[in-house]
């Protein structure tokens, strides 16, 4: 059952219904279902269980830039999660959520010598390095610190995945990774620094992948780097096969995450035996989209309707501030009315108050609306609030966390005088 439900024609999540939740809180907001949550990390959880990884032969490592808010880590903590980071914020974040630092992988192409400094002092499970440049820098950071970091190298395994270009990340010509050709000289080059361990290898090809064909050839690629590395006496502890599937935004049917986990761990298992006596090596997985996507909606309030010549807007009071992805990759995200109405429906652009003709949330929906009423933008718990942004010098949205009959706030509204405390003039 979905915890998104109608009861008597107004919209729920789990046992709290969203017009509560405007008239206490306020709009734009963006709410999250403490159960759908669990449900999508316990998809992961059980796969690796089923499959004999218990917590020492598998590690989820929830992706962080996809929803960083302190309440969602905490829940996703409590349930054993590990954590993906891209930044010092974000291990500052995961810290004060109760994380286990030493549950924590730091990607990213670009690590500075503080946020390297940082990862280190908290003594963190592993760096995904993505550069000898990188290595070089934290062989020294780890020397001046007298500690060793323990490294996997994010190896490109150029592999189509099959999404939407600012969002593949595995092909030769985008900025992330080390080529595959060049992966064992690189392993090599990890052996001769001092203050590195080599410990994994990790790849990450793209997000919102629908099929696992991709991610199961990226990780042939990755089993036979592994056994060249071996064969060189570099044995890896791990391999990490990156951000998890896609999600259902509009119609698409993306694979069920016990699919392709059984899919992975079967052909895994079977070179291991094939290859290594039987020895295990630990999985990881970092997915953000499938845990927290479908867990969270961004409520909002209609400002005005419009009915044009040739187009009818609903102008609401969340924009592409609060919600980027409509803007920025022309993302489909469902609208449902919070409240059912028996009126003629009317097709709707629903559009926020900012300067932007790009400032659109959805188009062409078919809506039974009036002035005032609420709307749900739904999928939008990941890449939502940890990408919205102060443009037009709006605060950005609440959150609020439902568990059960309860909603709590979770992040209050940002107000305008958050916004410029920072800001001073000069005398
Ligand atoms: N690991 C790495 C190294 C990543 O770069 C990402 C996402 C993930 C894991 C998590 O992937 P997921 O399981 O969420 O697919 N802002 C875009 C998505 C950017 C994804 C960036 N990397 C969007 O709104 O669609």
């Amino acid at each position: 059952m979905s915890n998104f439900d109608y009861h008597h024609n107004s919209l729920y999540v789990e046992a709290v219904s969203l017009e509560n939740i405007a008239r206490r809180y306020g709009t734009p907001t963006y709410v999250y279902s403490r159960a759908s949550l669990t449900q999508n990390f316990l998809a992961y959880a059980d796969a690796c269980k089923k499959h004999g990884r218990g917590s020492n032969g598998a590690l989820i490592c929830y992706s962080v830039k996809s929803n960083s808010n302190l309440a969602v880590l905490n829940v996703l903590s409590k349930l054993g999660s590990g954590f993906d980071i891209v930044s010092g914020g974000e291990l500052l974040r995961v810290l004060a959520a109760g994380g286990d630092p030493r549950k924590v992988i730091f990607s990213g192409v670009g690590k500075s010598i503080e946020e390297m400094r940082l990862a280190l002092t908290h003594d963190i499970l592993c760096f995904n390095v993505e550069s000898i440049p990188e290595l070089q820098r934290l062989n020294d950071v780890a020397a001046s610190m007298n500690k060793t970091a323990s490294v996997s190298l994010r190896v490109n395994p150029d592999v189509d995945a099959r999404t939407h270009p600012y969002i593949s990340t595995g092909l030769k010509d985008n900025k992330f990774g080390i080529a595959f050709e060049d992966a064992i000289s690189t392993y090599q080059e990890i052996a001769s620094l001092p203050h590195l361990q080599i410990i994994g290898i990790d790849c990450h090809i793209g997000s919102q992948l629908l099929d696992d064909a991709p991610l199961l050839e990226a990780l042939d690629k990755i089993i036979e780097l592994v056994d060249k590395l071996s064969d060189l006496g570099i044995d890896l502890h791990h391999l990490d096969i990156g951000g998890g599937v896609g999600i259902t935004y509009d119609d698409e049917e993306p694979v069920p995450v016990g699919d392709y986990l059984h899919r992975l761990f079967t052909r895994i298992d079977a070179w291991r035996t094939a290859k290594h006596n039987g020895k295990p090596i630990k999985v990881m997985f970092e997915p953000g989209r499938s845990i927290v996507g479908n867990a969270g909606v961004l409520l909002t309030e209609v400002q005005y309707l419009k009915h044009g010549a040739t187009k009818n807007f609903a102008i609401v009071d969340a924009a592409m501030n609060d919600l980027m992805r409509p803007a920025m990759y022309e993302a489909w995200h469902g609208v449902l009315p919070v409240k059912q109405r028996q009126i003629t429906p009317r097709v709707y652009d629903v559009v926020g108050p900012v300067c932007e003709s790009g400032d659109w949330l959805a188009r062409a929906r078919t809506l039974a609306l009036e002035q005032d009423d609420l709307l749900a933008i739904l999928s939008a718990g990941a890449y939502g609030m940890t990408m919205a942004s102060n443009y037009n010098s709006r605060g950005r949205p609440a959150e609020v966390l439902v568990d059960g009959d309860k909603a709590i706030l979770i992040r209050k509204r940002e107000l305008a005088t958050d916004l410029f405390a920072l800001e001073s003039i000069p005398q």
